[in-house]
């Protein structure tokens, strides 16, 4: 018998078996709720609360370590962890929420050449008659061998289907879309040719519609990345893929589901207006994608193997640029279309960074240059004297929110700035609503303003005597907001835990930093320009970081904050067949430093825990 389920205030029902988990749930019924661990119940991420537990698991012994006696006194459990034997509603805090995050679409844009990889042409065919009987292909291929001088192919049968009733419906006419001398598309004359380029984030996802006859922007959307659900960082999704059967097979189905749903927003973002001559946007009418992720997006996105990647010495099954036919990974578009996939530098460094060292020239830098892309991996590369140096630090999700007492992702009601004058403690909340705990670039702020009102020193220790730090229930911690302001009734605090967390963050980041430097043989002072990209590193205070040691002490001046450069990068790679071979260039010319086997990084990473 199918037992329903009421997840609020999202207002989603589900019908499930008895003995299914809450958050398995929540996945059936695409709600989305954080699961950092992936369910295995360590992160505490995926806390609910329920009025009514008469029909769910008593507390497992899991749930009695990760919540306090408060949280399950007050009816809060791990979704992971609680199973449903009969109706139930669930009320799911924003704080677990994944679907609200704040997305980054926009980034910096560079001026480039447009060279469509697509080439459209408008042919009018002589009708076929009693004494012409040449078949459609035939007389199609001659008019292209005649119009462009290529010997058509075509690798798609849907391609090839369309051509009578196209011929015979628009007396001759026809629009062919062509990728070298392959046919891609056929379609009425006039009707718009489109380009999807997308960064697929471990987090967020984030879509370009393009013009491919003009190479105008026609929309951009970004999005939550749907795999969140069955783990928020890689390691979590490779371990999601392991330990379940077909588990690859559920996030590639969960990406590709979500990429076609993209196609369709951005298409109708396009349409929209008051202009009814304006053209019809369908995803059938892409022709042509480039999508670009980590190591680990890219390789679920194509249903390749993920095991090797949480290993070491973490290989990739494939690095160099790769074309798939958009219907081999199930994509609704055009019948002929393309996915071109930039190359990956290294197992940790992949796709999404070279496409933002292309959208940030990065590679045509003379000087010293560092370009960095915050996430729970951070990757790095330094550009020095000719060369080009890349690593990964493992910055971990604290960023995010995660392991933070109040964290949340930087979604509406999210401390999002801190400021400390007078010791009088001011903040700011993400929708400028009542705050219902702190994203990332606001425990930064609170950080380092506590370090410069001297509540905090050096070694992240919070001093008891300071009037802004009072005792914790373990140690010491600050109170951002009383209960009396929030909007979920609870005092929201920084505690002594959450700096060590973003201590280890921000040291591994640092670290990779120092020793890029080294490796290149120059100093943080040599750096000219230090650019940050993602989305995180578009909304954090650059004096902030610097003021907490996880940015080298340079002028404020030389850093440069460029928003989501890799989604730029690939719609560079979309329009640009320069551009396109540029980004394959830069991914030989890269050198990778593996941290994992430096015998300096202990020392770098403990000297850059300081703050
Ligand atoms: S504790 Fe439930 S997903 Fe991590």
């Amino acid at each position: 018998m199918k037992i329903e389920v009421d997840f609020q205030p999202i207002g989603k029902h589900v019908e499930i078996d008895s003995g299914t988990t809450i958050l398995e749930a929540a996945q059936e019924a695409g709600v989305g709720i954080s699961a950092i661990c992936g369910g295995a119940g360590s992160c505490g991420a995926c806390r609910v609360r329920l009025d009514d537990q008469e029909h769910v698991s008593k507390p497992n012994e899991t749930e009695i370590k990760v919540l306090d006696s408060d949280d399950l006194a007050s009816g809060i459990r791990l979704a992971c962890q609680t199973e449903i034997y009969g109706p139930t509603r669930v009320d799911v805090p924003p704080e677990s929420m994944t679907a609200t995050q704040r997305t980054q679409v926009e980034g910096e844009e560079i001026s480039f050449e447009f060279e469509s990889p697509i080439k459209i042409l408008d042919l009018t065919l002589t009708k076929a008659e009693a004494i012409d009987l040449q078949a459609d292909f035939e007389r199609l291929s001659a008019a292209v061998l005649t119009n462009n001088g290529s010997t058509l192919h075509c690798r798609r049968m849907n391609v090839l289907k369309q051509i009578p009733g196209l011929l015979r419906g628009n007396k001759w006419k026809i629009q062919v879309g062509l990728r070298g001398d392959e046919l891609v598309s056929v379609s009425a004359p006039g009707t718009p040719l489109l380009g999807m380029a997308v960064d697929i984030g471990t987090t967020k996802v984030a879509g370009y519609l393009v013009d491919m006859a003009s190479g105008k922007t026609l929309a951009l959307k970004g999005i939550m990345n749907p795999q969140i659900a069955y783990g928020e960082d890689v390691m979590a999704r490779i371990t999601y893929s392991l330990m379940h059967e077909n588990g690859s097979d559920v996030l590639q189905k969960a990406i590709i589901h979500a990429l076609n749903e993209l196609a369709v927003d951005l298409c109708a973002l396009a349409g929209a207006g008051d202009d009814t001559d304006a053209p019809v946007y369908l995803p059938t009418q892409i022709v042509e994608s480039v999508m670009v992720g980590n190591t680990a997006m890219h390789h679920l996105l194509l249903g390749l193997p993920v095991e090797q990647l949480g290993l070491s010495p973490y290989v990739a099954a494939v690095s160099s640029p790769l074309d798939v036919k958009a219907d081999e990974i199930d994509l609704a578009f055009s019948p002929g279309a393309t996915v071109h996939l930039l190359a990956n530098i290294a197992g940790f460094v992949g796709a999404d960074h070279l496409s933002m060292l292309l959208a940030t020239d990065t590679h045509k830098k003379k000087g010293v240059v560092i370009s960095l892309d915050i996430g729970t991996n951070t990757e790095i590369t330094l550009v020095a004297h000719g060369r080009m140096i890349a690593c990964s630090t493992a910055s971990g999700p604290a960023f995010e929110g995660a392991h933070i007492h109040d964290g949340m992702r930087a979604a509406d009601g999210a401390i999002e700035r801190v400021q400390i004058v007078d010791n009088k403690l001011a903040f700011q909340t993400i929708g400028h609503t009542a705050p219902v705990g702190i994203c990332g670039s606001g425990i930064l702020d609170a950080i380092a303003q506590l370090k410069l009102c001297g509540a905090m020193n050096e070694k992240g220790a919070l001093d008891v005597k300071h009037p802004l730090v009072r005792k914790g229930e373990k140690l010491p911690e600050v109170l951002l907001a009383a209960a009396a302001i929030t909007g979920n009734g609870h005092d929201i605090v920084l505690t002594r835990s959450d700096i060590n967390e973003i201590q280890l963050a921000k040291g591994a980041m640092r670290a990779g930093i120092e020793l890029l430097l080294d490796a290149a043989g120059v100093t943080a002072a040599d750096v000219d320009e230090f650019i940050i990209a993602g989305a995180f590193g578009s909304y954090i205070s650059v004096e902030a970081a610097v003021g907490i040691g996880m940015f080298p002490d340079i002028p404020i001046d030389r850093f440069r904050q460029v928003g989501n450069a890799a989604g730029i990068g690939a719609k560079q790679a979309l329009l640009s067949t320069t551009r396109r071979a540029e980004a394959a260039g830069i991914a030989d010319r890269v050198e990778y430093l593996e941290l994992t086997v430096s015998e300096q990084f202990q020392a770098q990473f403990l000297k850059a825990l300081y703050m």
